[in-house]
């Protein structure tokens, strides 16, 4: 029985689930501190899903109504084969927002195939336009790679190109105003956002925290005039702001400051098939198993709408006697 693109996930609190993130790999070519630990155990190949296992389940989401599809990592454009996945996902009935979210040290040689293969949105990580400092964060990165992977970007033409930047106190904090410049030279957006904790990450012996984004918005309201966009169907976690006379919108997205579970309208893929109920949280149904036991796509889609009644309301990151999250971002895309 074919049920066609009508909407058929929404979950115990009457949430509709429209978009997937779908991490492609849990490998990096960069080490962010915040992100994995120094030294990574990464998934063996065979327990990643394949590229015919990724488009698949991409199918099946867009099936049961999944309208946005958003590639993450690790880094995908290391992934091999993620050119096809692309072009796959791309040429799905039902697509309507096709997006990537990169370190962009790849993305100068991928910008025109993705374009191509119908990538509307990319949002690219950039914590810091000082090159020594970006090798710090990074840990491996060289920033004028990243800065040539945005000017590919900026050239392809995408209909939305946002920058990401996690603004950490004794690392970055002094760089909210001029990544803000920065984006808007390039006439892109950025987003402003508060460290989670996921994993065991260690960001050394200084005292790194997160910084509130109310903080930010304070700061920089004293350089523009921000004016609050209307989340209109979006229901991210990005709290949007434009800046009167230019392209560029500022975002703040603020797990600790402020909750966006209420709308929340996602779901995701871990690297290893795990369908994911909530960054914050570790419910989960293993999709790879069912896929490699041969179930259905029948089967597998009856799964995933049985799935959502384990979606919990709001993540546990504020919560200290909640069990730590012991993922990392790198497994789960972010
Ligand atoms: P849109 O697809 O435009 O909404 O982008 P996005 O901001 O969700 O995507 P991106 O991959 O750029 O992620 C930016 C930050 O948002 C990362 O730190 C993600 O971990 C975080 N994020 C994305 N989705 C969620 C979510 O459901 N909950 C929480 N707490 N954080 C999220
Ligand atoms: N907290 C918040 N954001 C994170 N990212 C990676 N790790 C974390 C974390 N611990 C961001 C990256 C990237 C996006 C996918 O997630 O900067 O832009
Ligand atoms: Fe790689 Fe992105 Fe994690 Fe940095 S934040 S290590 S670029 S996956």
């Amino acid at each position: 029985m074919t049920l066609g693109n009508t909407t058929q996930l929404i979950d115990g609190f009457d949430r509709t689930i429209s978009y997937l993130r779908l991490s492609v790999t849990d490998r990096c070519d960069f080490r962010c501190q915040y992100c994995m630990a120094e030294t990574m155990q990464f998934l063996p190949r065979a327990e990643v899903l394949s590229i015919e296992e990724l488009l698949r389940t991409a199918r099946l989401f867009t099936e049961l109504g999944v309208k946005k599809i958003r590639v993450t990592g690790g880094e995908p454009l290391i992934r091999r084969g993620v050119d096809t996945l692309f072009q796959g996902i791309g040429e799905l009935p039902g697509i309507e927002t096709l997006a990537l979210t990169t370190n962009a040290s790849h993305l100068a040689e991928f910008a025109p195939v993705l374009r191509q293969a119908g990538v509307n949105s990319v949002n690219i990580s950039l914590d810091s336009l000082y090159p020594d400092r970006f090798h710090t964060i990074t840990r491996i990165g060289k920033l004028d790679t990243v800065l040539r992977g945005i000017d590919a970007a900026v050239q392809a033409g995408f209909d939305n190109i946002r920058l990401n930047a996690v603004i950490l106190e004794g690392l970055n904090r002094d760089e909210v105003l001029p990544l803000t410049q920065f984006a808007l030279e390039k006439k892109i957006g950025i987003a402003f956002i508060e460290e989670m904790p996921l994993g065991q990450v260690n960001l050394g012996s200084k005292s790194l925290s997160y910084v509130s984004s109310d903080e930010l918005i304070e700061e920089l309201s004293t350089h523009f005039a921000l004016e609050p966009v209307s989340s209109g169907q979006t229901a991210g976690p990005s709290r949007n702001f434009s800046i009167p006379g230019t392209q560029t919108q500022v975002g703040f997205i603020s797990p600790h400051s402020n909750n966006f579970c209420g709308s929340c309208n996602r779901l995701r893929i871990s690297a290893e098939g795990r369908l994911l109920m909530c960054l914050g949280n570790e419910e989960s149904i293993d999709l790879r198993q069912l896929m490699r036991d041969g179930e259905s796509d029948q089967g597998i889609k009856t799964a995933i709408i049985d799935s959502l009644s384990l979606k919990p309301e709001r993540h546990v990151f504020d919560r200290p006697n909640e069990p730590q999250i012991m993922r990392f971002m790198n497994a789960t895309g972010g």
